[in-house]
């Protein structure tokens, strides 16, 4: 292993894997894999998009070669669009005719869309076969790698068909975020700032030392803030593996950040660590409004977003979408119920609360005036 990488053991109900942070661990991952899956038949199936293979397929390839696998390769469609039913049915059928026994490993090389029906994928094959995560966004690497969710989308909504399903092993190459375009970065710094709100406070200063070099992708930096968001996410989810409770901390900003993205109708012009990073305001901003923090709270935050280049403020609303829209959205998000909202607030910086009850018309208000 490269002497710079970190290791991070995952506790989770089903036994323990670790999650491998450095520069350059993809020209390690067949030894890391043979490891870690001790029993890994000889055949490996990798799932990609074509994009991410045509940087970074032959790397792996002969990794995974020289530690006596034959990997066989399965390309998904780029894009969102990728998590479908349709897509999940063709890779299934790729695989089934590869003929694969339960021991068959399959791995998943790319951002979150690959990673979720990759890991759905292995959940349902043969009624489970072990999986590997290889993240190469840093939304996948700080948070759609760690904690077990895995699924694709339906007509109904997103991520509506699914398993808890955890990795035998993740490995989060920080080299390969030197090729993620900037808007990508700076997408999923949204998710790393979002554990220093809501459990770090020493992290949050650290980001605002460091918050630059994280965005340049300088090796040093990036393992540093992705190894400490991995360890916020793993504890928090190895005590609530199935989100029954205080795993929904992780939603800060989420719920604000959800009807933004509805209101653009997910189409690209805010993607979703962009929605997240405005929510984030807005619920400081709320945490203002009910007393929970003072006014400081909301500006530093919205101060150290602005400095690197992220969005504070949406762009302006499509026609027909008003504060009460927004909040009816909020309000139709599948973890609310009967006319109240449970919002993700803050009691310090640092310091996130789970806060059901909260009124529909309170939230309006903060829509309209935040
Ligand atoms: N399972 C979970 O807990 C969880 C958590 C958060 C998000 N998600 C899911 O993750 C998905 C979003 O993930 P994402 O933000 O990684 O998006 P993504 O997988 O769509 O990747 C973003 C873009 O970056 C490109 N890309 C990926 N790696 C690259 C690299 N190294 N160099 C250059 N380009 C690269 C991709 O081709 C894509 O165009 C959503 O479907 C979301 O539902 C899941
Ligand atoms: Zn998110």
């Amino acid at each position: 292993m490269d002497s710079a990488a970190a290791r991070l053991e995952v506790t989770t109900a089903g036994g323990s894997y670790f999650i491998q942070i450095g520069a350059g661990l993809l020209a390690q991952a067949g030894e890391a894999i043979r490891a870690a899956v001790p029993r890994a038949a000889s055949r490996v199936m990798v799932v990609s998009q074509p994009s991410i293979q045509s940087l970074y397929q032959e790397r792996l390839h002969q990794s995974l070669h020289a530690a006596g696998f034959q990997p066989f390769w399965h390309s998904l469609p780029e894009g969102e669009a990728a998590k479908s039913f349709a897509h999940y049915n063709a890779l299934m059928e790729a695989l089934l005719a590869e003929r694969p026994d339960r021991h068959t490993t399959l791995v998943a090389l790319g951002g979150g869309v690959v990673g979720d029906m990759t890991g759905f994928a292995a959940a349902t094959l043969l009624r489970g076969v072990p999986f590997v995560q290889i993240p190469t966004t840093l939304l996948a690497q700080v948070d759609s790698s760690v904690g077990g969710k895995t699924g694709i989308n339906s007509a109904q909504g997103k991520n509506l068909v699914g398993a808890f399903y955890q990795p035998r092993l993740v490995l989060a190459d920080t080299q390969t975020l030197q090729s993620l375009p900037m808007r990508e970065r700076k997408a999923g710094y949204a998710e790393v700032l979002k554990y220093a709100l809501l459990g770090d406070a020493g992290f949050f200063d650290w980001l605002e030392a460091h918050g630059p070099d994280v965005l340049d992708a300088k090796p040093e930096a990036l393992r540093h803030a992705i190894l400490t968001s991995c360890q916020m996410k793993a504890a928090i989810v190895s005590r609530d593996e199935k989100e029954t409770g205080e795993r929904a901390l992780l939603n800060l900003g989420h719920s604000f950040g959800h009807a933004l993205e509805a209101a653009f109708g997910y189409d690209g012009r805010l993607l979703h660590g962009e929605a997240v990073a405005i929510g984030m305001i807005y619920a400081a901003r709320f945490s203002h409004r009910r007393g929970l923090v003072g006014a400081e709270v909301p500006a530093r935050i919205q101060a150290h977003l602005e400095r690197l280049g992220l969005p504070v403020a949406p762009p302006p609303l499509p026609e027909g979408v008003t504060p009460e829209w927004l909040a009816r959205a909020m309000l139709g998000d599948k973890k609310n119920s009967n006319g109240k909202l449970t919002l993700i607030l803050l009691e310090a910086l640092g310091k996130a609360v789970i806060t059901p009850g909260v009124d529909y018309q309170e939230v309006v208000a903060c829509w309209q005036q935040p």
